[in-house]
């Protein structure tokens, strides 16, 4: 039996790449629905000559006629929202309430939030978590509190303006140099709420009636298993569950519906933002994985502009997120980084006992045991085919497939939509 739902999800720290496979697995579906975090995520696809960054709308809307959903599991902040959306429509995207839904349960984040993201911040000093300041953790806390504002306050502009007005005022006596203006605050946000008004539905409704008419939804899932507000190293997590049961929450489907988990996988790891980071590279190889920044692909964050950490590939990590997530096939991004190092190397597992899953207290982590492979010293950009791989890159790849008994039969090659090479 076909079924019509597959999830995509990160498994690494975030950035493995889950945007540029989004946009080649949208253009099988019909519709591609977001279930988690806001706009501290970036997903960066590029089509021909244009490089799109989007925060809060799914990689989906560039394949035309597919339906975008911002699900309920989302953190939403209307203002930058439709900034999103005029930037995208100034592009040439085709964006109406006809093909972008946003879900009326999801949560809105308000200045309040960031004012107290940004104070929390500060006030752990040396322990902060590095977040991204868009206000994600507050507006988290707000809907677990269960004093959010919900999407759907905005179909009632003027009320939602009270509502937001309220918790500017509170944040404003619990944050005492936040200093907002509340009307200022509430002025902006009902100009958004109007201009939202019309995408606003019940997104679960809707998505359950699509999906038992046999449309194929993609499950765009955002950051990874290690920030998941569950299962990564917490409290250095985002405060969503970024793993495949936040699909299922975060959109309000069944299992039933799900018959494909497809995780992505940079070939080497990144993390940006503070927390273990087991096979870090503080060296000039380091430098080399991460890149000058001149380029987009290189590793500086898509939200924040941060120099990501960079380290080689760490299996106890892929292990852990293959096993939380059920991931039926992994996609391995970044590939093409790899060409010309003489030696590549993985981490099978960490030293002294032999530790082969992430300990949950990340105090315990104990350095990596190294296994080294041989590397490939050309140009891989330009190949499109399996077998014209260079035999280390193949090598590489099984290694890692053999590790994890999990099948790999795509990988990235360069940033482009066609870079994409198929077993
Ligand atoms: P928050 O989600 O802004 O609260 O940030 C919590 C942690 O998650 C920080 O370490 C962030 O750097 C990290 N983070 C959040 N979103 C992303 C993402 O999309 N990519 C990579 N890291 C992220």
């Amino acid at each position: 039996m076909n079924l019509p739902a597959t999830i995509l999800v990160g498994l690494q720290w975030g950035d493995e790449g889950k945007g540029r496979v989004a946009d080649w697995l949208a253009a099988e579906s019909q519709i591609v629905a977001r279930y988690a975090g806001g706009d501290n995520a970036g997903h960066t696809v590029y089509v021909g000559t244009r490089v799109y960054k989007l925060h809060l709308i799914p990689s989906g809307i560039l394949q035309p006629g597919v339906i975008c959903i911002l699900g309920n599991g989302m953190v939403i902040n209307p203002v930058n929202l439709v900034r999103e959306i005029d930037e995208l429509t100034t592009a040439g995207v085709d964006i109406t309430p006809k093909r972008l839904w946003i879900s009326s349960k999801a949560h809105i984040i308000t200045p309040a939030h960031i004012a107290l993201d940004k104070a929390s911040e500060k006030a752990r000093g040396k322990d902060a978590i590095g977040t991204t300041l868009r206000g994600i953790g507050p507006a988290y806390l707000d809907k677990t509190g269960r004093q959010g504002i919900r999407a759907g306050a905005m179909l009632d502009p003027e009320a939602f303006g009270d509502s937001l007005m309220e918790q500017v005022e509170r944040a404003n006596v619990q944050v005492l140099a936040a200093g907002l203006d509340p009307h200022a605050a509430a002025a902006e946000y009902v100009e958004a709420a109007r201009r939202l008004r019309d995408y606003i539905r019940d997104t679960v409704v809707s998505i359950n009636a699509l999906l038992d008419a046999g449309q194929r939804a993609l499950c765009e899932g955002a950051q990874g298993t290690m920030l998941d507000i569950d299962h990564g190293d917490y409290p250095f997590v985002t405060s969503s569950s970024s793993t495949v049961g936040g699909a299922l929450i975060g959109l309000g489907i069944g299992a039933k519906h799900v018959d494909r988990v497809v995780g992505v996988a940079k070939a080497f790891s990144t993390r940006v933002g503070a927390g273990p980071f087991p096979t870090e590279l503080n060296d000039e190889i380091g430098d080399r994985l991460r890149g000058t920044g001149e380029n987009f692909w290189d590793e500086y964050g898509t939200t924040t502009g941060r120099p990501r950490r960079t380290g080689w590939l760490d299996l106890v990590v892929l292990r852990y997120a293959c096993m939380v997530n059920g991931v039926t096939e992994l996609v391995l991004t970044k590939l093409d980084i790899l060409s010309e190092f003489e030696t590549l190397k993985i981490a099978h597992h960490y030293s002294g006992v032999d530790v082969y899953d992430p300990p949950s207290d990340p105090s315990q982590i104990v350095p990596p045991t190294y296994t080294d492979y041989p590397g490939w010293m050309e140009d891989i950009g330009g190949v499109r085919q399996w077998d014209a791989l260079p035999e280390n890159a193949r090598r590489y790849i099984d290694a890692i497939q053999a590790a994890l008994g999990v099948p790999i039969n795509t990988v990235s090659v360069g940033p482009e939509r066609d870079q994409l090479v198929h077993r």
